[in-house]
Formats: C-alpha cells, structure tokens, sequence
C-alpha cells in the first residue's frame, strides 16, 4: 500500500495525483473548481463594544503620531546642528559619521510612527469587516454609484473619523511634516548658487586687491612651469599656454584653471587683420581663451603656417589672423581675447578679464 493511498479525498471530489502511477488522462486530477476559503473569522476586539478601550487605542494611535512628528522635528535640528564632520562610535559598527546616525534614526522613526499609528489604528478601531464589490460595467449607473459613495460614508464612519478628530489632526500633522525632511535634503544639498562663477575668470581680478581695489596686474605664467613670461620671450612661431599668476593659491585652483586657460602665440602684425586685435595685444603678440566655445575642451592645437587652432574634440577650427573667428566646426562663436601689455619689468600681464564668457556658447550666450 502506497502512501498517496492514504491522502484525504477533497472536498471537491478532486484527488491529488498520484506520480507513481504514470500518465494521467483528463484533468490531471485538478479539481473543476476551487472552493472558496472564505473569510476569517472576526475576533472580538476590546474596542469593538468597550468605550474606555477604544479611547485608550486611539491614545495610542495619536501617540505613535506625535512620536512621528518629533521625530521628524529632531531630523530637521539634527540636519543644521550636528557637524556633518563630526563621528560617533556605535557598538558592533565602530566610528562612523555621527550626522548620517542622527538622520537615518530620525527618520527612521518618523516613518516607524506613521507606520505603526496607521496599523494600530486599523487592528484596534477600524471595521475589520470585508466588502466585496461586485464587477459592472465601467461608467456605473446611478444606484451604484450612491451605493459607492455609501460605502465610503460607511468606510469613514467604521474609521471613526468623525469621531476621532485628535487622529485626524494628529495623522495630518505626521504626514505633513514628514515632506520637510525630503524638501530639506533636496533644497540642502543642491550645493551654493553659482552666481557670476560661470562668466568671469581670474583673469579679471588683481593680485592683492581688497574689496576689488588696488592690487597689480596679474602676470602670464607658463603652464605648467609657473613661470612668467617677458615679451621678448615669445618669439615669431612660438606657442605659450598661459595661466594667470596666483592660481594655485585660490580656493578651488582647478575651476579657476578650466576658465582661465589661455592660448599665447606672436603673429606678425601685418598678418593681423582686426585693429581691436591688434590694440588688445602688444607687438604681434596676442593671448586667447584656450575653451573651446563648443563643448569645452582646450583648443591645443596650433598650426603654424596658416595661424590656424583647432579643437581636437570636434575639430571647430579658429582662425588667430582674423580674431579668432570660427571657419569651420560646429563652434558658434570665436574665442575670447585676452587684453594684454607689458610691466615695468618687462613681463606680461593681463589689463583686464575677458570681455565676455568664456566656454561653451549656451543660452544667451549664443
Ligand atoms: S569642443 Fe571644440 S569642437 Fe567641440
């Protein structure tokens, strides 16, 4: 005797199947219908016909509410008053950023309160009676739809919303409350506004000037020697890339490096065709933005005989005899020029920044 002759016979007049007995015909022995497990019963709950119970259970309810709600005030104090530097030593996980901690457990109990409150809430005073909804046609005809609006009516009075207005208040506040700590971290952590950082450079401050007074001209350094440049150093064909002098001494050198870059070559000022081009740099010798003003990259390629710079990224190609127009490429403007002459000793410094932005040409810039 088998062990699947033991097996119960279903309720369904169905049997399970026994494998042992090889190919099946028909159903497979699954049952023509599946019987309806029903409902769970109801358990009597305290609440359901104890006034003083139910009181104690939406005390509790609005409790885990308001422990929501300070949770997520203690979130917001911890966001602006614990240094996001600062460590704390924790059992089982050691050192770690004492900041992180306060945010994780702060809002983790400011989810844990609504979380349990509405759980609470739903075990202890909500009608745990189902409703089953039969299925009709999609636009409902009129004596459905006041038997839904019922149902909600009756869905509202079995919650107790009415009659519980300290939850209500309560949840709303939870809930209320609860979008501060996300719009904090959104507005919080965007970083400081960029202001006028994209459309100016070094090049249009001074070397020690105090509230943007006094201070010298800032020299043309080699890069990446650092070394200043005399006009008598730039000879017919020679190509200088130029950064201004102090640069390393700024707060983030290398956002000021990707601005202020700057392409330096001796032309032949005959060659020069523009009479700004030729004012704004001294004996032949003239100074560009190295930013390329499609996407960015530095034009580093120069070409001697034909004075042309070239873009290795998409080949924009400026033309130096003829300020630096474009001639070919997807740029759309010409580079930047840097207005430029000689100090007393006979080193070259820049007079001022560049005259527009720098960099791709975007939004008004185009
Ligand atoms: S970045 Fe120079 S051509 Fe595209």
């Amino acid at each position: 005797m088998s062990e699947h002759d033991n097996l119960p016979e279903r309720s369904s007049g169905s049997s399970p199947v026994d494998l042992s007995k090889g190919h099946v015909e028909g159903t497979g022995g699954l049952p023509a219908r599946f019987e309806n497990p029903g409902l769970p019963a109801h358990v009597h709950r305290h609440g359901d016909d104890d006034d003083a119970a139910a009181r104690r259970s939406e005390r509790q309810v609005a409790g885990l509410f308001v422990l929501s709600m300070l949770a997520t005030v203690g979130f917001a104090v911890a966001y602006f008053a614990i240094d996001k530097n600062s460590t704390v030593t924790l059992p089982l996980v050691g050192v770690t950023n004492a900041l992180h901690v306060a945010l994780g457990v702060t809002l983790g109990l400011s989810l844990l309160g609504i979380g349990l409150g509405a759980v609470h809430w739903a075990k202890t005073l909500m009608s745990d009676e189902e409703i089953v909804e039969e299925r009709h046609v999609l636009r409902s005809d009129d004596g459905a739809r006041q038997g839904a609006i019922d149902v909600l009516t009756e869905g509202g009075e079995s919650a107790q919303i009415r009659r519980r207005p300290l939850i209500v208040y309560t949840l709303g506040g939870a809930l209320g409350l609860f979008a501060v700590p996300l719009g904090l971290q959104l507005v919080g952590s965007l970083g400081p506004l960029p202001k006028n950082d994209l459309s100016t450079t070094l090049w249009s401050t001074r070397i020690g000037q105090r509230d943007g007074k006094g201070g010298r001209k800032r020299k043309l350094m080699r890069d990446p020697e650092g070394t200043a440049i005399r006009l008598t150093d730039v000879t017919l064909g020679s190509v200088f890339h130029v950064l201004p002098e102090g640069i390393n001494e700024t707060e983030h050198p290398l956002n000021e490096k990707v601005k202020a870059s700057v392409i330096l070559v001796r032309l032949e000022e005959s060659k020069i065709r523009s009479q700004r081009q030729r004012d704004w740099g001294i004996d032949g010798v003239v100074a560009y933005s190295k930013i390329c003003t499609h996407v960015g990259c530095p034009v580093g390629l120069y070409e001697q005989q034909t004075h042309h710079l070239l873009c290795p990224c998409h080949q924009s190609t400026f033309d130096m005899t003829d300020d630096c127009k474009v001639i070919f490429g997807p740029a759309k403007r010409p580079l930047p020029q840097l207005k430029i002459s000689v100090d007393t000793e006979g080193y070259l410094v820049a007079d001022q920044g560049f005259a527009e932005p720098v960099g791709p040409s975007f939004w008004e810039r185009g």
